[in-house]
């Protein structure tokens, strides 16, 4: 069959300023890592109030930064969200810590207090908890933060879909624990591939910046520190200060999206709820579940008949062919319902109200048509 209409899964918005910031870098002669990072870096820390931002090349280099700057060594037993994109685990496995997998909440998807302090229970030797904003949902850091305070662990939120996200009066970001952020080019703010770290700790800053450039310290080809290198470039840069400056239009174009199709689909389909300290989500995908696996194999072989790109996100990391074969079965119950009913939609920078009608017109005839 063929569709009448395309589309797309998610679209970046790249337009004159992207394109003139790029020319413009090209022509500086200094494409590594230099001053358009450092720009980047404090237009950053301005839009959340962070005080540290160090940029990286990608979110999973944000995400081994921080790890490694944490002091992540083999065998360290780390909770890790079982429902997520498979970088927040396999980072911390490639350093050689132990993933301790933690189930999800059945309506925002996220894990929450209740769900960590079971499996700390269960698992009394962990040192740090990693935490997800599923979808760019902001997770409850207020209680997340109190039980590893209470416990004596560290706190690495993987934010890396919900950049300008907004949790209480507060953004993503400014807190003294670390949050992470992807750039990569479907999320709200992209520089082709990017990432950043942010947090407001000063004896933090010191090491991810270290950790990010082989460990080099003021001299030359002295390594003070084991790091890698997760340099941006500054192209990479100069794309991020262009689209900082739109953020805000992107996060209010997605919830209009949003709002528009909870309005519209919400009698067929359900929604990530989004709590009351849930301020400002920023969805980097708009996941829907529908009634059962079933159902929802059905509404995807439809929607792709009819133009509409989808993803099913994730099969929940205990579920991934790498981490069966090698760690030991996790019952996460809710993940796995999750996983069997739940279909993301299009949304993006560059998604048009239009667009949307036609996906949402797309639903819609299914259900109809199945009735
Ligand atoms: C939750 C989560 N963590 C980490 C990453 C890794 O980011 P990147 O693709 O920039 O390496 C992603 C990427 O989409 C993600 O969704």
């Amino acid at each position: 069959m063929t569709a009448e209409r395309k589309v797309f899964w998610s679209v970046p918005d790249i337009g004159a300023d992207e394109k003139r910031a790029v020319l413009e870098t090209l022509e500086t002669g200094w494409l590594g890592m230099g001053p358009k990072t450092k720009q980047f870096e404090k237009d950053l820390s301005a839009y959340t109030g962070a005080k540290h931002s160090v940029v990286v090349n990608n979110g999973t280099s944000a995400l081994l930064t921080a790890l490694m700057t944490l002091g992540v060594a083999p065998g360290d037993e780390i909770l890790i969200p079982t429902y997520t994109f498979v970088a927040t685990a396999s980072s911390a496995i490639a350093l050689g810590a132990v993933p301790v997998l933690v189930d999800c909440d059945p309506a925002t998807f996220n894990v929450g207090a209740r769900e960590i302090e079971s499996a700390l229970a269960r698992h009394p030797r962990a040192k740090g908890i990693i935490f997800v904003d599923v979808a760019g949902l902001p997770a409850d850091i207020d209680a997340i933060r109190a039980v590893a305070e209470r416990h004596h662990l560290w706190l690495l939120e993987d934010a890396a879909e919900a950049f300008a996200g907004v949790y209480k009066t507060t953004k993503i970001g400014n807190y003294d624990h670390i949050t992470i952020f992807s750039f990569h080019i479907a999320k709200q703010v992209t520089t082709v591939e990017g990432g950043a770290i942010q947090t407001n700790r000063d004896d933090l800053v010191e090491r991810l910046r270290l950790v990010r450039s082989h460990g080099e310290g003021k001299e030359k080809y002295v390594h003070v520190e084991l790091g890698l290198n997760f340099r941006p470039t500054d192209i990479q840069s100069a794309i991020g200060i262009a689209q900082l400056k739109k953020a805000d239009h992107y996060i209010d174009l997605r919830n209009r999206i949003a709002r528009l199709y909870v309005e519209k689909l919400g009698d067929h389909l359900t929604f990530q709820a989004v709590p009351p300290y849930a301020t400002r989500p920023t969805w980097m995908i708009l996941m829907v579940l529908a009634k059962d696996k079933g159902e929802r194999d059905r509404l995807n072989a439809h929607l792709n008949a009819h133009g509409v790109d989808t993803r099913i996100p994730w099969p929940p990391i205990h579920r991934q062919p790498y981490f069966t074969a090698r760690f030991p079965p996790a019952a996460c119950p809710v993940a796995d319902a999750t996983f069997d009913r739940a279909l993301s939609l299009p949304i993006g920078n560059a998604l048009t109200m239009d667009d949307a009608g036609y996906v949402i017109d797309t639903v819609r005839a299914f259900y109809g048509a199945s009735r």
